[in-house]
């Protein structure tokens, strides 16, 4: 089928590779002219794992193109998919709609025979319905058009596995001719044996943000509950193991850490608490979630602390920068709280990330914060080390080099990477969250 893209960032480049893959003509469009040149070039803006190959295998072949002509992207495509940004804007912590309504005009304007309109950006209930009146008033001919929501739930890291091997795949449509079209489209996965729900459009709409919202409840939970492990002795790693042998809990999720980042769950939380509030709906679990986030993000200092009373002059070491392994984003990540805390305190801070550094020296500049190139130059000298990320890679260091390398071996496992034991075995004073 012949596919057009609006929106180039993780959502919109990997569903547009992936759809090419699957043997479609896809064409990426964006307004950005700085990414599609490089894009078009053959470098991947973002750092996720396969997607470079992906892309550059579908561009050879001709089934994937970059553009910013949004006339010729939209006039050629019958399926055109929405993925854009839905930031958190203003004080109410509502999302920002300006990119999908300006995607919508932009169809309004050049839609020329029938379409189906796909919205794979997360987007509040009832966004549907003002797509499609965005583009009947910039309409200037009667092309029909049918507009569903078919939400994306892939995570970053494994965004290329997830769009092949996806949970299931959610598809909000109201009316029939455009339910066979997506049926046909969509076929490799039934084949695949995976699963495909078809809904209403709002109930689409409302499980993508009620998926998020239940995965940043677990989280929540389990980090409040790794404090009271802390105070009772108990091992929250155990918790969580025992808890997840429930096949109605299940263990995904359920690991406690420094809170959760990344471009989804903050922002569709505080989404779906502006939505729960508008309608007049009580959003006190949700509410507490976020704030429980917040709380945690700060945990790191008092640990730390703990083990260095005054951390005026002495060096720490951070271990991880990105909101999570296996990328280089680094909105909403822990590390950026824990970096300002630390200054504050009037410490030195080294930090290392295999992959987040870049990003991280774009966005904070302190005199007295120091990015290396390697682990064991982070550490050298240091006072102390908080891992804050779990990438691999941390579970093989040469820990013994690095603690005869430091001024006093003292660590915190934010994310209980390691074990206890035989960290203090070589030596360091450990402490991680939630366990004894
Ligand atoms: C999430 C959703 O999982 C995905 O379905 C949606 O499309 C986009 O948002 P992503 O933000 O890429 O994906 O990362 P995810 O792996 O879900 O992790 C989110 C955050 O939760 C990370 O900061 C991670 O460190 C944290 N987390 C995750 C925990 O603290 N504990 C856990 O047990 C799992």
């Amino acid at each position: 089928m012949k596919i057009t893209v609006i929106g180039t960032g993780y959502v919109g480049l990997v569903n547009g590779a992936g759809l090419a893959d699957l043997g479609n003509e896809v064409t990426c469009l964006d307004i950005d002219d700085e990414k599609i040149s490089q894009l078009n070039a053959g470098k991947i803006p973002i750092y996720e794992p396969e997607l470079e190959s992906v892309v550059k295998k579908n561009k050879k072949n001709g089934r994937l193109k970059f553009t910013t002509n949004s006339k010729e992207a939209i006039e050629q495509s019958s399926i055109i998919y929405i993925c854009v940004g839905t930031p958190t804007s203003g004080n109410d912590k509502s999302a920002d709609m300006s990119y999908i309504f300006s995607a919508a005009k932009d169809i309004g304007t050049y839609i020329n025979d029938y379409k189906i309109i796909i919205n794979k950006s997360t987007v509040p209930v009832g966004t549907a319905d003002q797509v499609k009146r965005i583009i009947k008033e910039n309409q200037t001919n009667d092309s029909e058009f049918v507009v569903v929501s078919c939400p994306e739930f892939l995570k970053e890291g494994t965004a290329v596995n997830d769009f092949r091997n996806p949970d299931r795949i959610v598809i909000g449509v109201d009316d029939k001719k455009a339910k066979e079209i997506l049926t046909e489209l969509y076929k490799p996965f039934e084949t695949l044996n995976k699963p495909i729900l078809f809904c209403n459009v709002r109930s689409a709409e409302m499980i993508k943000y009620a998926s998020n919202a239940m995965l940043a409840t677990r989280i929540s939970f389990m980090n409040e509950l790794s404090a009271l492990c802390e105070k009772l002795n108990a091992d929250v790693k155990m918790v969580s193991k025992g808890m997840g042998l429930d096949s109605r809990i299940g263990s995904k999720f359920l690991q406690a850490g420094l809170g959760y980042g990344g471009s989804c769950f903050p922002k569709d939380a505080r989404a779906l608490v502006h939505m729960m509030r508008e309608n007049e709906c009580s959003s006190g679990i949700l509410e507490a979630v976020d704030s429980a986030n917040e709380r945690q993000k700060t945990r790191a200092l008092p640990k730390i602390k703990k083990l260095i009373d005054d951390l005026e002059g002495k060096t720490i070491c951070i271990l991880g920068l990105a909101f999570k392994p296996e990328t280089d984003d680094i909105r909403e990540a822990p590390s950026l709280v824990l970096i300002n805390q630390l200054v504050k305190e009037g410490a030195k801070v080294t930090a290392y990330d295999p992959v987040a550094s870049e990003n991280i020296k774009k966005a904070i500049k302190y005199d007295n914060l120091k990015i290396t190139n390697d682990p064991y130059s982070a550490a050298d000298g240091s006072h102390g080390i908080i891992l804050v990320t779990e990438w691999n890679e941390f579970k093989e260091l040469d820990y013994k080099r690095i603690q005869k390398s430091m001024k006093t071996a003292c660590f915190v496992d934010c994310r209980n990477l390691l074990d206890p034991e035989e960290m203090r075995k070589m030596g360091f004073i450990y402490s991680s969250i939630g366990r004894p």
